[in-house]
């Protein structure tokens, strides 16, 4: 069985943690698209550990993890993730971690333009500072790196001439800075190249001869629907393909091939950076489940943004990802809320909207429609059975189910692996 787990609000959802439990029965785990912007936490016991770039299933011994085509990635953060994770023991030989050769390089370059693009910018998107955006862009207008060129020291010096020239122009007359030095980063690439050459292949062929040995994959979404590039709150978005669809083009692997996808989302939600969020709460509830959930980024530590569960939003992502299942997380941390609301409907403009529309003025100045209901005022953190869960925990469940049309697989109840229930 090969399956999708991807996040279908604003990010942060919990799929480190869904992904850490359901890639035990797989054999292999790959992130698709997006970067080190991800920060995926997974909690083992006492230990608490963020994934920036590896997949969330490499603290399972004897499981595979693969960086795809999709995925950009900044060969300094993954050396550093590697080294921190091997120095608290999780040993990641070659054949644990499969990089693509056609994955783009975060470039020095790409992570100063990220900072100084939102200078700039009256609209600023509230970006992760960490190059995504630039490195996708060097991408699509075909003058970026790729892993492989860094394993060719003629390649890398031909592009690398090519991108300074552009790149120092811009720096000096539209930032006014100084720009890069050839040598500083061709020297410091090559070395990153000679480190992860190791892990480096083709990891289409690598995925694809898996899949025909009837292996099973699982693919690990990062970022969240509504932050795709074509389908999120556009342009406070991240620059990738976070949807279901992103698989394809972010591995190699066809779509036929792909058995079915589930959706992560948190029982109310979040968000992180700039953008609309018709649902977000007012100050009191903000501080409230801010604490409760510890809503800091994974990344970044700024405080993230909450609100309640927008029904409108996770239903046109279960419509764009084909969901099969949900998994429901962090309940727990609405356990002592006397009434939870949840949205149905935005009304702009004297206009009702069942579905989410695409206008910006409309999205920001949308009002929410809520349906509310009696909490359940009990801990569920214990909690392993469905029909265990208070009344009114089980009602807020089944009406979710009801607005998405679509069922409910897993209940997370806290952040340890034991911390869930499965229907
Ligand atoms: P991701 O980016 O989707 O992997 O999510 P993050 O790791 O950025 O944020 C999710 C946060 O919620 C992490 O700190 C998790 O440890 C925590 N978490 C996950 N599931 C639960 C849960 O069911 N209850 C609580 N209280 N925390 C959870
Ligand atoms: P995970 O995988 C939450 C947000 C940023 C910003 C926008 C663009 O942990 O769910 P970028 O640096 O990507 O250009 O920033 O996207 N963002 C995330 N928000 N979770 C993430 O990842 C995010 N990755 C990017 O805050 O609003
Ligand atoms: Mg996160």
């Amino acid at each position: 069985m090969n399956i999708v787990v991807m996040g279908a609000q604003w990010g942060d959802e919990g799929k480190g943690k869904l992904i850490d439990i359901v890639s035990e029965h797989s054999d292999i785990t790959v992130r698709y698209q997006g970067g080190n912007n991800a920060g995926h936490t997974v909690v083992v016991g006492d230990k608490e550990y963020v994934f920036h770039l590896l997949p969330s299933a490499i603290l399972h011994k004897g499981k595979v993890c693969v960086i795809g085509n999709g995925v950009v990635v900044d060969p300094r953060a993954l050396i550093e993730e590697i080294t921190a994770l091997e120095k608290r023991g999780v040993k990641i030989a070659a054949d644990r971690l499969k990089i693509s050769d056609r994955s783009h390089v975060v470039m020095p370059y790409h992570r100063v333009l990220d900072g100084l693009r939102e200078m700039k910018r009256k609209n600023k998107i509230g970006t992760t500072g960490r190059g995504i955006g630039p490195c996708y862009a060097d991408k699509v207008t075909r003058c970026g790196i790729r892993m492989v060129d860094l394993l060719n020291p003629r390649v890398l010096k031909a592009k690398l001439e090519d991108n300074l020239r552009e790149k120092n122009e811009v720096f000096r007359k539209v930032f006014n800075q100084k720009g890069y030095s050839f040598q500083g980063i061709y020297r410091e690439y090559l070395a990153y190249g000679k480190k992860l050459a190791p892990y480096v292949c083709d990891t289409v062929l690598y995925l694809n001869d898996a899949i025909d040995r009837k292996k099973s994959v699982l693919f690990e979404g990062a970022q969240g629907t509504f932050l795709d590039i074509d389908f999120g709150t556009y342009p406070f978005v991240t620059s990738s393909s976070s949807i279901v669809g992103g698989v394809c083009v972010g591995t190699g692997v066809a779509p036929m091939k792909i058995d079915k996808a589930i959706a992560c989302v948190k029982a109310y939600t979040t968000r992180v950076g700039e953008g609309p969020f018709p649902t977000e709460f007012s100050t009191r509830l903000m501080e409230e489940i801010r604490k409760k959930g510890n809503e800091f980024g994974a990344t970044t530590g700024r405080p993230r943004r909450c609100g309640w569960f927008d029904s409108v939003l996770v239903r046109y992502a279960v419509i764009i990802n084909g969901i099969s299942d949900l998994a429901i997380m962090k309940l727990d941390v609405l356990d002592d809320l006397p009434k939870i609301k949840i949205c149905t409907a935005y009304r702009y403009k004297g206009k009702i909207y069942k579905s989410f529309p695409t206008d910006f003025e409309a999205l920001r100045g949308a009002q929410p429609v809520y349906e509310e209901m009696d909490g359940w005022m009990r801990s569920t953190n214990g909690i392993r059975e469905f029909r265990k869960l208070p009344r009114n925990a089980q009602k807020y469940i089944k009406r979710l189910e009801g607005l998405l049309k679509v069922g409910v697989k897993y209940i997370s109840v806290g952040t340890k692996r034991d911390e869930i229930i499965v229907r």
